[in-house]
């Protein structure tokens, strides 16, 4: 199919390339333009707006940071909106506000065409080994007509239901994602203070029935961390107060993530929010004396 690509940052570069092997034509777009080159080489195309981007396909993905930059690529006189074909897709990979993502979705209705959220849980790690999940809110139809693209994507796909509702849902999960690290790090903290050797309680934790897929790939982070963050503390604490945001709209108690963002805070005021948010083992390792 042709496929529009907007954002190649940390995510949309990785996901390109299996597009690309799945022998889709792409083309896409990055605000910064250099960030294309490795996926030029591949075999991308080059858009030279979204626009222009979204009149070349039966298919466009955006996947940037936040809220604010999905009005910025998706609306406007340069915007997907100005280019989508009417019998095109527009999907918005973005980890975002539900009610942003409705209030896309309703100026593309306005125009006659479709836009549905599709936030994507995983990393690029489980990109790479196709194991990351999308999810879909909005019309059913445009979903079925995508869903083999997404599985070209990654092995996990699920329909949520109304438009927002798939945004939520990866709101909700993301919650869980760093409620769970955080308590990894403070359950290994709580090893180690008490005798056991680092490296032997990441180990057990990971053998253990409480480990998941998250643990099993960050977990290690605390004995080796990546020079490049999966996500680093500043864009995993925006899924985080996005969480909180919509609970407190929503009128949803939870205390968990709350606590946890006050772990994401330390580490911005240690000035550790550059590395993976698994960083947070340090502020245990401060507050418990650990070398
Ligand atoms: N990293 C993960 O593990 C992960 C997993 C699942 C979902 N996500 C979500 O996926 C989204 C992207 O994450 P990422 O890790 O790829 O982030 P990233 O590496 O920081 O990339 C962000 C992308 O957004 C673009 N962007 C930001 N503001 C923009 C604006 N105003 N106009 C146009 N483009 C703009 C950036 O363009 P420039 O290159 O010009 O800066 C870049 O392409 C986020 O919502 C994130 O929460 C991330």
């Amino acid at each position: 199919m042709d496929i529009g690509w907007i954002g190649l940052g940390d995510m949309g570069s990785v996901i390109v390339p299996r597009l690309l092997d799945a022998g889709h034509r792409v083309t896409g777009w990055n605000r910064t333009e250099a960030k294309a080159e490795p996926l030029l080489e591949r075999g991308m195309a080059w858009g030279t707006s979204p626009r222009d981007v979204a009149a070349a396909s039966e298919i466009v993905f955006s996947i940037v940071t936040d809220g604010a930059a999905v009005r910025a690529v998706a609306l406007g006189d340069d915007g997907i909106v100005a280019g989508l074909a009417p019998d095109a897709v527009y999907l918005d990979m973005s980890t975002i506000d539900p009610d942003v993502s409705r209030e896309v979705a309703s100026v593309f209705a306005g125009n006659g065409l479709v836009m549905v959220d599709a936030p994507i849980s995983g990393s690029p790690i489980t990109v790479g080994q196709g194991s990351a999940s999308t999810m879909v809110g909005g019309d059913r139809a445009a979903y079925e007509r995508v869903e083999p693209v997404l599985y070209d994507i990654g092995s996990r796909v699920s329909y949520i239901g109304p438009s927002g509702t798939a945004a939520q849902m990866k709101v909700a999960i993301n919650l869980t994602l760093i409620v769970e690290m955080v308590a990894f790090c403070e359950s290994v903290a709580l090893a180690e203070k008490g005798g056991v050797d680092r490296a032997v309680a990441v180990d057990a934790m990971l053998k253990s029935v409480v480990a998941s897929p998250v643990m099993g790939y960050r977990g290690p982070f605390i004995l080796d961390m990546p020079e490049t963050p999966l996500a680093d503390v500043t864009l995993q604490q925006k899924d985080m107060v996005l969480a909180l945001e919509v609970a407190r709209r929503q009128g949803s108690a939870a205390p968990l993530g709350a606590a946890a963002n006050e772990l994401l805070n330390a580490c911005r005021g240690l000035g550790i929010d550059h590395r993976d948010f698994v960083t947070v083992f340090d502020v245990y390792r401060m507050m418990g004396g650990l070398s």
